[in-house]
């Protein structure tokens, strides 16, 4: 296994518990389909799909969608919500640096808060694009460097082991100019948007506690740091919580982020 690979395995041991999160999720959702213009009979691939919210929104539209995920216990609970939502969605596991489909399956592929987790993002938007129609859109939405998220997952990864070499930070996708040279010459009319999810919580204390309990690199930092060195992992709870001070107000963290929409030459 090279060490992209092994990065692979073990993003899919950290979003396991990522479910709790979807209701947070799920308005976001709505607005990148609305964002994308997704219509009724469109072929829509959703990239990194989690719980499917974004799948199962366009489906309820009327599109043609395929959901595609690392993790299996995420796509278990997509189906359970198509299945309650009354839409048939074409679920796969698998990889987004090296998708499943033929060249221009899609008229639309979208991908939220997901694709930004593949360890290479030249090739996961070089496949992106490969199965997208040329005319057809790709839409994603991803965390600004200088914002809440992107300063809080450059906190975390300053309290682990770097990355394997070669894995890009995950906020660089949420730049506006690195977004432009990673869609290149691909692409024509490219859009930015910026867009505020607010996450209830009764403290920002309880909502680190949500997030240690249901995702990303803070899974991995709880797990390294709770019997190994209680003193480090007390330091970046009071690190972080002093960061979602900053953004909270009303019992509502404030997460504002970015929707980039483009089509493809
Ligand atoms: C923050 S969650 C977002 C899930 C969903 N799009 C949503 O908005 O609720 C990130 C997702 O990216 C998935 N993921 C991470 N790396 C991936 C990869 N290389 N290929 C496909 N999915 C990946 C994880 O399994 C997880 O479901």
């Amino acid at each position: 296994m090279d060490q992209f690979e092994s990065f692979k395995a073990a993003q899919k041991q950290v979003w396991v518990r990522f479910a709790a999160l979807e209701a947070i999720t799920t308005p976001c959702a709505a607005r990148l389909v609305k964002r994308a213009g997704v219509r009724s009979g469109q072929r829509v691939l959703d990239v990194a799909c989690g719980t499917g919210v974004v799948s199962v929104t366009a489906a309820r539209l009327g599109a043609r969608v395929t959901g595609l995920d690392l993790t299996p216990e995420l796509l278990e609970r997509a189906r359970e919500n198509a299945r309650i939502a009354g839409v048939e969605i074409d679920w796969h596991e698998g990889d987004v640096e090296k998708l499943p489909f033929g060249d221009a399956a899609f008229d639309v592929v979208l991908s939220e808060f997901g694709h930004i987790f593949a360890p290479r993002p030249e090739v996961a938007i070089a496949e992106m694009l490969r199965v997208l129609k040329p005319g057809g859109t790709i839409a994603f939405s991803t965390w600004p460097p200088e914002l809440f998220v992107g300063r809080m997952f450059a906190l975390t990864a300053s309290y682990l082991p770097p990355p394997p070499p070669g894995v890009a930070p995950s906020p660089l996708w949420g730049d506006p100019n690195i977004v432009r040279q990673r869609l290149g010459s691909a692409v024509k009319d490219i859009l930015f948007d910026r867009a505020t999810m607010l996450v209830p919580a009764l403290s920002p204390s309880h909502q680190r506690i949500a997030s240690e309990r249901s995702g990303g690199s803070m899974v991995r930092l709880i797990a390294e740091l709770e019997a190994s060195d209680p003193a480090k992992l007390e330091r970046f709870r009071r690190e972080y919580d002093a960061l979602a001070s900053e953004y909270f107000e009303d019992n509502l963290l404030r997460q504002d982020y970015l929707i980039t929409r483009a089509t493809k030459l």
